[in-house]
């Protein structure tokens, strides 16, 4: 087996586990910022079971959810139709994945980890994948938070600071760009304190 495959199964198998692994509350850094997002159409990059591309739907917004767990779409889909919102999904393993230039008025990214290899070329893609005055909504896990054990990945290699985030962002103009450390209640794998990093920025 791949190592990709493997990752791939090892997420199907977490989202055919019964109840929402992140809860269907949508992600509270997108919550606090979703004012300020232009409107029109979103990508969220490793959207998983859907609670923040409904979230988005039901504000307006026209979503296109990627990853690469069919099971996490199936279930985000369901989801999205329980709440009457339109969800496109695509089924995508992020490594090569083509995002069309200056197409999207949103890129969301929660908690999307993948290796350097992978990361590098996936945000110059999302810089130049929005259009310009288009946002992008980040957060993710730092290193601090392997000290930390609250959820997330246990490979330093998939987690990231902001400092290698602001280079690998670079065109973009940061609103909000800033590493902490807040109580997340997102799910059954995401509970307690957690070290991250935040960024909301524009093209
Ligand atoms: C921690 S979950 C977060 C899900 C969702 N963003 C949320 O906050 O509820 C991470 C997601 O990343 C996806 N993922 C990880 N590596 C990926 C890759 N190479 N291509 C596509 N999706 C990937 C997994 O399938 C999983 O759904």
């Amino acid at each position: 087996m791949t190592q990709a495959q493997d990752g791939k199964d090892r997420w199907d198998e977490r989202y055919r586990e019964p109840g929402f692994a992140y809860g269907t509350e949508a992600n509270e850094f997108l919550q606090s910022v979703v004012t300020r997002l232009p409107p029109g159409r979103v990508l969220s990059l490793a959207e998983g079971e859907g609670r923040n591309a409904v979230y988005l739907g039901k504000r307006g917004f026209q979503l296109t959810a990627v990853d690469q767990s069919a099971v996490g779409l199936a279930k985000a889909s369901g989801l999205a139709r329980m709440h009457g919102v339109d969800l496109s999904t695509e089924v995508a393993d992020l490594k090569g994945y083509r995002i069309e230039p200056s197409s999207w008025e949103v890129v969301v990214s929660i908690f999307c980890h993948v290796p350097p290899s992978i990361r590098k070329r996936l945000y110059r893609a999302v810089v130049e994948g929005l259009v310009p005055g288009g946002a992008l909504v980040l957060e993710a896990y730092t290193p601090q938070q392997l000290e930390l054990g609250t959820g997330g990945p246990k490979d330093r290699d998939l987690l990231v600071d902001l400092s290698t985030l602001c280079r690998e962002l670079s065109g973009l103009t940061f609103e909000i760009a800033r590493e902490t450390v807040r109580e997340i209640h997102e799910g059954r794998y995401h509970d307690g304190a957690g070290a991250v990093v935040q960024v909301l920025a524009f093209r």
